[in-house]
């Protein structure tokens, strides 16, 4: 049994990681997902490009990376999940709201977020069945997925399924077994069609769309976009990486494995920008194109005719969409487990029930999400604000709650619980903290006043 020690744990009857490689590619699978692959060509497509990329190097290094390793920290202190974390360091305090909302938003962003995943399995078949032949109406072809509520529903059913099946493993049966399997086969796969793209005819306009900036276009809105978008992509903000943490052997080093997903995560999202911006160039097309549009619709009307015809956009195609799956898997199950995670801690449930029950739960909570593409007009454009009922989901919990969720974890860490506690956590192994001032004064000075900066002008766009 566990047992306490001023919140601090001993490591005994908790599951651990296997390796510290395996924990890295556990979090970057995490880490890497929809977010990498669809999210960030869209937000980079739509906020100038190169310029974009710059701010958003910017704001992993000074603000996703330590905020990354702050959530890694609170986890291994404490080898419990978030709301446990927050218990251990804070007891009775309001402390554990963090957590609780952490645990609250995995919910909900496990739910619509296998919403688009189940899609991904779709277009699978789709394309290897060779759908999107020249001419091919993938608007039309869209709606029958998405906007279809049996075909929508089932594919999340699935979806959900597998990603059930994965955490019903556990730490090292499940999650570390599959991620070790899936992250190489998507890193290989993501190098291949980036290969592809930029050798199409025409895709030097993309890449200078993507690499020369043009300061001009830097705004707020777009420091905003790219903040957003770093803590999305590498699942900070609601508790993840205090859950992938809390399995961390004691004998690890901390600073190093949050350097490397980050790292994993950005390079990843970088190389997804050199399949979709070269591929839209080449055939003419704006990168404004934004959401489920540009993948589902716009991407794939471009299979038809990518060389070598005729079955160059149907490998091209079907590895694309492989590609999204897998990377969407490794995230899924890390949400899933963020909550698994906590009933079994918390209330001692034990995990195959956790996770039927959560997954239930997530699934029942997507249905409308499933129907907002098309197949209920209502949900497809929610009275008042406009949006359909998925992306008001994701604004709200995919965006809101992590940034509001990573200003609190770097207000404890920094000036609640305690930096030189924090620092102890990092020593454990071999007494080294490298660049820990400067991670001190990132997390308690730069990230907060970042964020509340961001969150000041997100209120502000809601009601300017
Ligand atoms: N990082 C994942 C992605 O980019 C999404 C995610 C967010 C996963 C938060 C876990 C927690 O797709």
């Amino acid at each position: 049994m566990a047992t306490d020690v001023g919140g601090s744990r001993t490591q005994a009857g908790r599951a651990t990681w296997g390796s510290k490689i395996a924990f890295i590619l556990a979090a970057a699978g995490s880490a890497v997902g929809l977010g990498n692959i669809w999210g960030f060509p869209t937000v980079a497509g739509q906020n100038g490009g190169a310029a974009f990329l710059l701010v958003y190097l910017g704001g992993v290094a000074f603000i996703g990376a330590p905020v990354m390793l702050a959530e890694l920290i609170l986890g291994r202190r404490t080898l419990r999940n978030p709301v446990g974390a927050f218990k251990a360091l804070a007891p009775r305090s309001a402390w554990v709201m963090v957590g609780g909302l952490g645990v609250l938003t995995g919910v909900v962003i496990l739910s619509f977020y296998t919403v688009i995943a189940g899609w991904t399995l779709a277009y699978i078949l789709k394309t290897i069945t060779g759908t999107f032949g020249a001419g091919a109406d993938t608007a039309a072809i869209f709606a029958d997925v998405a906007g279809n509520p049996v075909a929508a529903i089932g594919w999340h059913l699935a979806f959900m399924i597998i990603t059930i099946a994965v955490v019903f493993g556990g730490v090292r049966d499940g999650i570390e077994r599959w991620t070790k399997v899936l992250m190489p086969l998507l890193a290989v796969l993501l190098v291949l069609l980036a290969i592809r793209a930029v050798t199409l005819p025409g895709a030097g306009a993309g890449l200078e769309f993507y690499f020369k900036p043009d300061f001009s276009k830097v705004t707020g809105g777009v420091v905003l976009a790219a903040i957003g978008q770093a803590f999305f992509s590498l699942s900070l903000g609601m508790g993840a990486m205090i859950t992938y943490g809390s399995y961390v052997s004691k004998k690890d080093d901390l600073v190093s494995s949050a350097a490397w997903v980050t790292a994993f995560d950005t390079s990843i999202a970088i190389l997804a920008g050199l399949i979709i911006f070269p591929t839209l160039f080449y055939a003419g097309l704006e990168p404004g194109v934004g959401g489920a549009g540009m993948v589902f619709v716009v991407l794939t009307s471009l299979f038809g005719s990518i060389p070598p015809e005729p079955y160059g956009g149907v490998i091209f195609g079907t590895g694309f969409f492989l590609l999204l799956a897998i990377a969407a898997l490794t995230s899924s199950v890390s949400l899933l487990e963020v909550t698994v995670a906590w009933l079994t801690d918390e209330r001692k449930v034990p995990r195959h029930r956790a996770a039927i029950m959560l997954g239930g739960l997530a699934f029942l909570i997507a249905v409308p999400s499933a129907l907002a593409n098309g197949a209920v007009g209502w949900l497809s454009s929610l009275p008042v604000v406009g949006l359909d009922f998925l992306t008001f989901l994701f604004t709200i919990f995919g965006q809101y709650a992590l940034v509001i969720g990573a200003l609190f974890i770097s207000l404890f860490v920094g000036w609640v619980w305690g930096i030189s506690a924090a620092g102890e956590e990092v020593r454990v192994n071999d007494g080294k903290f490298p660049l820990g001032r400067t991670w001190a004064f990132l997390i308690r000075f730069v990230c907060p006043v970042a964020i509340v900066l961001i969150l000041g002008q997100l209120i502000y766009s809601l009601i300017g």
